[in-house]
């Protein structure tokens, strides 16, 4: 069994879960930037990481998915600045399903993510409200993701694992 864990992460919140996912799984296994990532070949599972972006998976990531996912087992982490529960996760997570239609979807995990200060400072300048609204969200994202998000990407990270023995 040999997995991959790749991620997208610009300001470290995404490479924080990245490398709990990768610590707790089992076997064989390589962890990479997504700039570093070339294919899916030689794994039997896949774990791909990502920043909600302007209310989506990045593109980057999406087409990289759909290039590469036929006949895979893979899963899903993500960090967001909304706070957890809050409805368009749920899409999000659907957009994770569809874009890995022609794999195996095992499942996808999520957690809030600190806004970094520059993207704050970024977000509260945009012309966009609803860009602006999430620079307002910022104090409310400090510190994530936290210990008991880590401990949590672990369990997903085992429990879908278990799903392929
Ligand atoms: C340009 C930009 C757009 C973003 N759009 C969203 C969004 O639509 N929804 C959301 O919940 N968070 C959004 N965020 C917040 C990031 O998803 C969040 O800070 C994430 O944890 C960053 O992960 P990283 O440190 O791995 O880059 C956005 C951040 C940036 C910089």
């Amino acid at each position: 069994m040999k997995t991959l864990v790749t991620y997208l992460s610009q300001t470290g919140n995404t490479k924080k879960i990245a490398e709990a996912i990768y610590e707790e799984v089992a076997g064989e296994k390589d962890i990479k930037d997504i700039k570093d990532a070339s294919n899916f070949e030689g794994y039997d599972l896949v774990f791909v990481g990502f920043p909600v972006m302007q209310f989506n998976i990045p593109e980057k990531i999406s087409n990289f998915v759909k290039a590469n996912v036929a006949g895979k087992n893979i899963a899903f982490f993500m960090t967001h600045a909304v706070p957890e529960g809050s409805e368009a996760i749920q899409s999000w997570t659907g957009s994770c399903k569809d874009i890995a239609e022609a794999g195996n979807y095992l499942g996808s995990f999520e957690c809030q993510g600190e806004l970094a200060q520059h993207v704050i400072d970024m977000l509260l300048k945009a012309d966009d409200p609803q860009m602006k609204a999430f620079g307002e969200m910022g104090p409310s994202t400090k510190g994530q993701p936290d210990e008991s998000r880590v401990q949590k990407a672990k369990e997903f990270a085992k429990e879908i694992q278990g799903k392929l023995q």
